[in-house]
């Protein structure tokens, strides 16, 4: 095999050692972006007289060529996984190629460095696809809390029946957590600095102001030469925050996943999904299963364990690169990946959902949820709030005793309780709408992304 190091060995490396030590089987995902890493570094060389233009030229072909066959796909079919990596395997295309001139593109480079220019390369244009991709789902939810807007649900605290709230309001509390990923994950974006010159860990024999002046505008994303050769190659947060940023992305599909899947039981009953969005049991006929959002719900595991194996492989290293980062990779694709997969999903399956609005007002029926409005209306009477707590806590004991409901109370038997509670008024307070419109601390923001 045509190794980047032969020269010092005199044996041949252990077959166990090739296998073991391997990462072409899941860097070739990095393939494009070392390309393009290859493209800047050789006008880099050119600038620093390192390389003739005739030799520039067969270089830039070569990679250009591999690039186009890469962005095709056909790079793919005929790759050799007997490659140590990604990047010995392009160098060795590349010679066959451009020849005798390939030689000099390991010139002041090592795949240190290139490793990562081209991981942050890839999590760059992997977070705006990110972005896009949560702008999609968002847009879906905003669809479906405008086209429910009037629709009022019992709210929750411990899974119990609390106080109704606005379906959009629902929504509107994931929009929130959407918009703060969006954030996170551009926060990110702005601490990924890519940068070409650290050589192995000490940076190279080229003037950085060469870096600087051939990789001007070379592409949208600006790549400088680094201020700490050291750092950039031990360096590996950039990975670290992407994956705790698509942990949280995780944190917050589970959690919508868990209400819809509670939503569509036979015990909530406020929504139907649709069938192409569910799936069947292979046992029992009558099963109509939410498995995509069981999925979503599930994956999140795999996301924090990701995230917490670069954490731990990274705790502790000595400076500079050492070949535990390599492990960097597969969790780091594995999350990408699972995200963006599941971001799809879940704004599809956002335009497959039903409110099944008469059996959510039968819940709405539920009286207790409106015990705070009621205590709410007797503090507006002059009642200290303590007390009036107390009271309407005995009226709801008073009814679960009686099994009647409050609105069948006269006011004499509601004076049993207190005399200040008035049948008329306690009809108008146990209704949907008037306990949604009764709160107003909450300031009406528009719906942006
Ligand atoms: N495959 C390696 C990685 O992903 C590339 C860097 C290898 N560098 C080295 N000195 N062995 O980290």
């Amino acid at each position: 095999m045509n190794k980047l190091w032969g020269g010092r060995f005199q044996k041949k490396t252990n077959k166990l050692v090739e296998e073991f030590t391997n990462s072409l089987r899941f860097d070739q995902k990095l393939a494009r972006y070392d390309c393009l890493g290859s493209l800047l570094h050789i006008k880099v060389l050119r600038k620093a007289g390192l390389i003739n233009s005739k030799e520039f030229a067969q270089l830039q072909k070569g990679l250009t060529s591999i690039k186009d066959s890469i962005e095709n796909g056909s790079f793919f079919k005929k790759i050799d996984l007997g490659f140590e990596d990604i990047h010995s395997y392009i160098q060795t295309v590349l010679e066959q190629k451009a020849g005798k001139a390939a030689l000099k593109l390991h010139t002041c480079r090592s795949r240190n460095d290139q490793v990562s220019l081209a991981t942050k390369l890839y999590c760059l244009e992997e977070s705006k696809i990110l972005i896009e991709n949560l702008h999609k789902l968002d847009s879906s939810l905003q669809q479906l809390a405008e086209a429910n807007n009037a629709l009022i649900i019992p709210g929750f605290t411990h899974l119990q029946h609390a106080i109704p709230v606005r379906i959009y309001d629902y929504f509107f509390a994931y929009h929130q957590m959407f918009l703060r990923d969006k954030k996170r994950i551009e926060q990110t974006l702005s601490n990924i600095h890519p940068t070409l010159g650290s050589g192995a860990l000490a940076g190279t024999m080229i003037e950085s102001d060469c870096y600087h002046q051939a990789i001007e505008n070379l592409s949208h994303v600006k790549i400088t030469s680094p201020q700490s050769a050291l750092d950039t190659v031990s360096d590996r947060d950039f990975v670290i925050d992407l994956l705790h940023a698509l942990s949280i992305i995780g944190l917050h599909l589970s959690r919508l996943a868990e209400d819809l899947i509670l939503w569509c039981t036979k015990e909530f009953d406020f929504i139907d999904i649709d069938e192409s969005f569910c799936t069947g049991s292979s046992l029992m006929p009558q099963k109509k299963n939410p498995d995509v959002l069981e999925l979503v719900r599930g994956y999140t595991g795999r996301l924090y364990g990701n995230y917490q194996s670069v954490m731990v492989m990274m705790k502790g290293l000595p400076l500079s690169y050492n070949r535990d980062m390599q492990h960097d990779k597969e969790p780091l694709f594995d999350s990408i990946e699972i995200v963006q997969k599941e971001l799809a999903v879940m704004a599809a399956l956002l335009q497959n959902i039903t409110f099944k609005r008469d059996k959510i007002e039968i819940q709405l029926d539920d009286e207790t949820l409106y015990a705070t409005d009621m205590a709410d209306h007797l503090v507006k009477k002059g009642m200290e709030f303590k007390k009036a707590h107390h009271i309407i806590g005995e009226l709801v004991q008073y009814k679960i005793q009686s099994g009647q409901k409050i609105v069948d109370m006269d006011n004499q038997e509601l004076s049993k309780v207190h005399p200040l509670l008035k049948a008329p008024e306690l009809k108008k307070i146990i209704d949907p709408k008037h306990s949604v419109d009764s709160k107003k601390s909450v300031k009406k923001v528009k719906w942006e992304f």
